[in-house]
């Protein structure tokens, strides 16, 4: 039998982003939002795949990081929050980035990233920008709220899904009778007005993060950021992600925003180099104590034993579920050399997050009847898929590039002796396996963190 392993040994791994950007279009994983208009930069919409993908990712965060825990709570806020929020957390007036026109081509730039400005298109005799001086440029979204356009209706969309745990921190504590410490986590929608996006989904305008505030006693912080960089790197680890594709690096102090006390990055290899997927921040006690001043509210706390009245101090985990995504993509595409001039192009995705967990291929049409009832058995419990058309090995490669772990085949065989084929995508290895035992081979291999 061929290993997985040694499969690998004989697989190409990504090397051009435009390779897996076009085998998310062409397989409804990822693609610009509005094509039909020429697409709008930076915005993407998930198409079925994409949308499986990102939803089995969301759950398996939710899973580790609420549901396994007694001292963490979910929330789901507003994306639009009152505007006083976005000036306690120091967003209206600091959340910029340096930018600079180009007179001749009238592009825009990131100040900090010139080098990868290009050539101007437009300047005569030169293919050197004439930029002007850097400027500041706020990257919250605006919006209006109600009927006037005077300055009260002005809203914004939020920039990071954090900021409503601080200002619900009180609620949630109390409604879910919480001591401190104990954590805070939402999933949702962030939006950021960034100058450049780029690298398909990994700088976009509109992207969801999975964020946790976790509220400790101010004696307590180093413990906790320790334990919760610790679960998260688990968490990578856990959903696929390999020991040579990931790093963390710690913030030099000049790089900490200045109420944070330490921070470290989870970084992820890319084709385009390292690049962040998640932050792990002490933020201290800069955002309750902001709101609180903010809002007039005693967003502190008492311990029920000393008496003592104190803010807790915050470790905030937040990853993108979008770079999070692209990273798993990004490590899980291979095209394999299967010898004699043949190739396939596969996704060895987690089976816990493959958007399809095993495909039904009745050999001929003549079996439909049986395969169908194999097909609505499995449903219930897993994203399953039917297909009866093409020839099998066609039908394999076409779940091979979709990123399916198992093609689950029933034969002429099956009819006699009540047992299909079921084929892995990576080895490729094929066992038989009795009809009522399929459901239990799979609930054995897909499990997050299996
Ligand atoms: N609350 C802290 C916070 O928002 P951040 O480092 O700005 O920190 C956290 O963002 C994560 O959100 C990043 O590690 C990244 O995965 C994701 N993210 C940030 N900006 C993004 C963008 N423009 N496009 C896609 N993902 C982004």
């Amino acid at each position: 039998m061929v290993m997985a392993d040694d499969r690998a040994a004989h697989s190409t791994r990504l090397e051009r982003m435009e390779d897996l950007v076009s085998l998310c279009a062409r397989r409804g994983y990822i693609f610009p939002s509005s094509e039909v208009y020429g697409g709008i930069n930076g915005f993407w919409d998930y198409g079925p795949l994409g949308a499986e993908l990102k939803n089995n990712l969301k759950a398996c965060w939710w899973q580790s990081v609420v549901r396994e825990r007694d001292d963490v709570e979910g929330l789901d806020s507003s994306i639009i929050c009152h505007p006083r929020t976005w000036e306690a957390s120091g967003h209206v007036e600091h959340f910029s980035d340096p930018m600079v026109d180009c007179r001749a081509c009238k592009k825009r730039f990131r100040a900090d990233q010139l080098e990868e400005a290009g050539a101007c298109s437009a300047r005569e005799g030169s293919s050197e920008h004439d930029f002007t001086e850097p400027r500041r440029f706020n990257l919250m979204l605006q919006t209006r709220i109600g009927a006037s356009e005077d300055a009260a209706s002005l809203a914004y969309l939020r920039a990071e899904t954090c900021q409503p745990i601080f200002t619900d921190f009180k609620r949630v504590r109390e409604a879910a009778r919480q001591k401190i410490p104990f954590g805070i986590a939402q999933i949702g929608k962030a939006f950021r007005n960034e100058i450049n996006p780029r690298n398909f989904t990994f700088r976009s305008r509109e992207f969801e993060q999975a964020e946790l505030e976790f509220f400790c006693h101010p004696s307590e912080r180093e413990k906790w950021f320790a334990h919760w960089l610790e679960e998260r790197l688990r968490f990578h680890r856990e959903i696929g992600l390999t020991a040579e594709n990931l790093r963390t690096r710690a913030h030099a102090e000049d790089e900490l925003a200045h109420y944070a006390k330490q921070a470290v990055d989870v970084e992820f290899r890319f084709p385009f180099g390292w690049q962040e997927i998640e932050g792990i921040h002490d933020r201290g006690d800069w955002d309750l104590s902001r709101h609180g001043e903010y809002s007039g509210k005693d967003l502190g706390v008492t311990d029920p034993e000393t008496k003592e009245h104190f803010v807790p101090m915050v470790i905030e985990t937040s990853v993108g579920i979008d770079r999070t995504c692209l990273a798993l993509l990004c490590q899980a595409y291979a095209v394999e050399d299967l010898g004699g001039g043949e190739t396939r192009t596969l996704l060895r995705l987690h089976s816990s997050l493959a958007p399809i967990t095993a495909a039904v291929l009745p050999l001929s049409k003549k079996l439909a009847e049986p395969a169908r009832k194999l097909h609505r058995e499995l449903r219930r419990g897993w994203n399953v898929f039917y297909d009866d058309s093409g020839n099998i090995g066609r039908r394999y490669r076409r779940q091979d590039e979709a990123g399916t772990p198992f093609c689950i085949t029933y034969d002429f065989d099956s009819q006699e002796d009540g047992r299909v084929t079921v084929r892995e995508r990576d080895s490729m290895a094929q066992e038989r396996v009795a009809l009522d035992a399929v459901a239990g081979y799979l609930r054995e291999r897909v499990e997050c963190g299996a």
